[in-house]
C-alpha cells in the first residue's frame, strides 16, 4: 500500500465526532474517546490491571478470545477483580467467588446461593465497551453508544502485508500524555527515536497542515532531513536524496498518533503511537512501527537495538521525556492549532 493509499484509507475511517467536549466520562477523568489500553498480545485469560486516567480496570480475554474490561472493584467487599481468575461464567472475584460477565457486568454467579436462586439483576460492575484495531486494544470511556454518529472510531490503517515489518514497543514515560502528543506531532522521528525511518533533523519543508474542519484531529505533512545533519548547509540541494517526507496526524481527544512516511531506502513506514494516561504526569506509550517494501530492511537495522533490549521500557522513555520537555517552549503552527482545538 502506498503512503498516499494509506492517508486516504485513514481519512475515510478516521475519527468522526468533535473529540474536545468532556462529556460524562465514567470517572476516567479524560476527554470521551476511544483510549489505548494495551497491545493485543497483553491481554490472556490471565486478569490484568490497567490504570487508564484515574480509574483501575481489569481487563482479561475470554475462552472465544474477546477482550473485556470491568472496573476493577469488586461491588462486594471492593477487592480488585484483577486478581481473580476467568471461569465460563465471566471474572471471578478471588474473595468470596462473585462472578461478572465481562460484556455487560451482570453478576452470573454466587457460590453460595441455593441451586436455583439467581443473583438480583442489580448486582453489577461497571464494564466498558472494547474494540482491537491493528494490534492495539482501545476502551470506550463514555456511557455514550459508542457506535452512534458522534462516536470517536479510532484511526484503522489496514492490516499488516506479508511484505511489511512489524515492530512494537511500549515505554513509561514521566510526562502527561498531552505534551507527549505535542512532541510526536512536532517530530516523530527524534520523540521515537526513528529518525533514519521518519526524519528528525532540520525541517526542509513545512509544516503544512490540513484540518478535517471539525476539531476531531490535526494533520501535518513536514519534510526533514532524515539523519540529524549537524550542518544544513553542507548539503548541495536538492536535498530530496536524503528527506522523508511524513505525514502526521494525532487525535484531538486521545493524542492518538498515526504517521506514514515515504523513506529514502524506498518503500513506505507506518508508525502508530498510543498514549495511555496513568496518571497526571504518567503516561505509558505504547508504538507500533510497520514497514512496507525495501524499508523493511531499513526498519529492522533502525529499530534492532531498541526492539532486542528487553530494557525497551526504561531505555525508550529518555527520549521521550526529553522531547515532551522540550515542546514547552516550542513555537509551531501545528502545536498551536491542536493546543487551541484542546482548550
Ligand atoms: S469481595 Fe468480591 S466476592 Fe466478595
Amino acid at each position: 500500500m502506498t503512503v498516499q493509499e494509506q492517508i486516504s484509507t485513514l481519512r475515510e475511517d478516521g475519527p468522526s465526532r468533535a473529540p474536545a467536549e468532556r462529556q460524562a466520562d465514567r470517572g476516567f477523568g479524560l476527554p470521551v474517546g476511544w483510549w489505548p489500553i494495551g497491545h493485543a498480545s497483553e491481554f490472556t485469560g490471565k486478569p490484568r490491571p490497567v490504570k487508564l486516567g484515574a480509574q483501575p480496570v481489569a481487563v482479561y480475554r475470554d475462552g472465544d478470545g474477546t477482550v473485556h474490561a470491568v472496573l476493577d472493584r469488586c461491588p462486594h467487599r471492593r477487592l480488585p477483580l484483577s486478581m481473580g481468575r476467568v471461569i465460563d461464567e465471566g471474572l471471578q472475584c478471588g474473595y468470596h467467588g462473585w462472578t461478572f460477565d465481562g460484556a455487560d457486568g451482570q453478576c452470573t454467579l454466587i457460590p453460595n446461593f441455593k441451586a436455583g436462586e439467581t443473583p438480583s439483576s442489580r448486582i453489577k460492575v461497571a464494564a466498558y465497551p472494547i474494540t482491537e484495531n491493528e494490534g492495539l486494544v482501545f476502551l470506550w470511556t463514555s456511557a455514550g453508544d459508542p457506535e452512534s454518529p458522534s462516536g470517536l472510531v479510532p484511526l484503522s490503517v489496514g492490516p499488516a502485508t506479508s511484505s511489511s515489518a512489524v515492530v512494537c514497543g511500549t515505554a513509561l514515560v514521566r510526562a502527561p500524555y498531552e505534551r507527549i502528543s505535542e512532541a510526536l506531532l512536532l517530530n516523530p522521528g527524534a520523540a521515537l527515536n526513528l529518525g533514519p525511518l521518519l526524519g528528525s533533523g532540520d525541517e526542509v519543508l513545512g509544516p503544512d497542515q490540513e484540518s478535517d474542519g471539525e476539531g476531531r484531529a490535526v494533520t501535518v505533512r513536514r519534510d526533514r532531513l532524515t539523519l540529524d545533519l549537524p550542518r544544513i548547509q553542507t548539503f548541495e540541494a536538492p536535498l530530496g536524496g536524503v528527506t522523508t517526507v511524513s505525514e502526521i496526524t494525532t487525535l484531538v481527544a486521545t493524542g492518538f498518533t498515526t504517521v506514514v512516511a515515504d523513506t529514502p531506502a524506498g518503500g513506505s513506514v507506518r508508525v502508530l503511537a498510543a498514549l495511555t494516561p496513568t496518571g497526571p504526569h504518567r503516561t505509558t506509550v505504547r508504538w507500533r512501527v510497520q514497514a512496507h517494501g525495501n524499508a523493511a530492511r531499513s526498519l529492522l537495522a533502525a529499530c534492532r537495538a531498541a526492539a532486542a533490549a528487553k530494557q525497551l521500557t526504561g531505555r525508550a522513555g529518555r527520549p521521550l521525556e526529553a522531547a515532551a520537555d522540550a515542546v514547552e517552549t516550542a513555537f509551531d503552527p501545528a502545536l498551536d492549532q491542536l493546543r487551541a482545538l484542546r482548550a
